[in-house]
């Protein structure tokens, strides 16, 4: 399963607001409407995000081929995929590694084959480094386990395979999995839409929960470890990943179980020390008031829809990385392996 695609220099995605009901794949030649189509969540996910601006990034260039001065309209373009969204850092990271891939082949239009080789190389290394974490992660999972997550970390957060995801496939493939638990993550449903999703039409075994259900799932005994994805790790090991992240660490502290956020190297900041500096994303009252379009609130409520959260490193067990899982102390571990 994919939700980006480079074919005849158009980008393709998967329209991720309209799944699961519909499996509508919109094309793009435009690097602005790809902006908005990452502001719109048409592709969603740290990796996804990362993986598409590269490909908008290519757009960009062939669009200002001819411009009378290329760098600046570059540099113009860059700012505008980075305003797309705030948090994860892959988009960030993505638009740097093809800003210096411009420079390193002289700054002018004969880079274009060169920035879609790069794109095309971001895309693929994704894919790879979810392999690699989704073996490590395999390793930390326990037969008959029952895993909760919470929002989607899979295929279609990445260039493929997925994150959290990824390393569920795994475990699966090794007869590991008996149950994974979807946490269904208000507002927009990422969870409900996309993580069961991709789980059924992978034939592995989902329960779909209400956000509000974890905790007792929890006090029932029926979940043997937590497995969720990351937006933005900082440099001690605190990281922001979707709203209610936070409530299902406290939950797993409270109840003593396994707590792992799954990452690929591309999404560790270290030039944030601690969670404080990590940017956190706040978007329309609209996905508070409504579900799915139908008004649920008074339209005059005030609303309040961070659409991240930040768990401290003290509620996590481990991170797992395509460089292998990464246990505390954190700060010094992940400078050993990625600084
Ligand atoms: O708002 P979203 O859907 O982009 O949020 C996605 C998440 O929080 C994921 O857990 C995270 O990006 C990791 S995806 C591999």
């Amino acid at each position: 399963m994919d939700a980006i695609r480079w074919e005849g220099n158009t980008l393709y995605l998967l329209d991720q607001t309209r799944l699961p009901v519909r499996e509508d794949w919109i094309a793009y030649t435009d690097f602005r409407a790809v902006a908005k189509a990452i502001t719109d969540m048409v592709v969603r996910g740290a990796p996804a995000i990362g993986v598409t601006a590269a490909y908008a990034y290519c757009l960009a260039a062939m669009e200002f081929r001819d411009a009378p001065d290329f760098a600046a309209a570059m540099e113009e373009a860059e700012r505008v995929l980075a305003a797309s969204r705030p948090t994860a850092v892959n988009l960030f990271w993505a638009l740097r590694r093809m800003a210096d891939c411009l420079k390193a082949n002289g700054g002018t239009p004969e880079a274009i084959d060169a920035l879609i080789r790069e794109a095309k190389a971001i895309h693929e290394e994704d894919v790879a480094m979810n392999h690699a974490l989704g073996d490590f992660g395999a390793a930390v999972v326990p037969h008959h386990a029952r895993i909760l997550t919470h929002c989607n970390a899979g295929s279609l957060a990445t260039g493929g395979y997925g994150t959290v995801l990824g390393v569920v496939r795994s475990a699966f493939s090794q007869g590991k999995v008996d149950m994974v638990y979807a946490d269904e993550t208000r507002p927009l449903l990422q969870g409900a839409r996309l993580t069961a999703y991709e789980l059924v039409k992978d034939n592995i075994p989902c329960t779909l929960i209400t956000d509000n259900m974890a905790g007792f799932l929890m006090a029932q005994g029926k979940v043997d470890l937590v497995i969720l994805g990351c937006d933005r790790m900082a440099a001690n090991g605190d990281f922001a990943n979707k709203i209610g992240t936070y409530s299902v660490a406290v939950n797993a502290r409270y109840h003593g179980i396994p707590f792992y956020t799954a990452l690929p190297s591309s999404t560790i900041d270290l030039s944030i020390e601690d969670g404080s500096g990590i940017p956190i994303e706040e978007r329309p009252g609209v996905e508070v008031t409504h579900l799915a379009g139908v008004q649920t609130a008074p339209e005059q409520v005030q609303t309040w829809n961070p659409a991240f959260d930040v768990t401290p490193h003290q509620l996590l067990t481990g991170i797992i990385t395509e460089k292998g899982v990464v246990y505390p102390p954190f700060k010094e571990n992940l400078a050993k392996l990625f600084g």
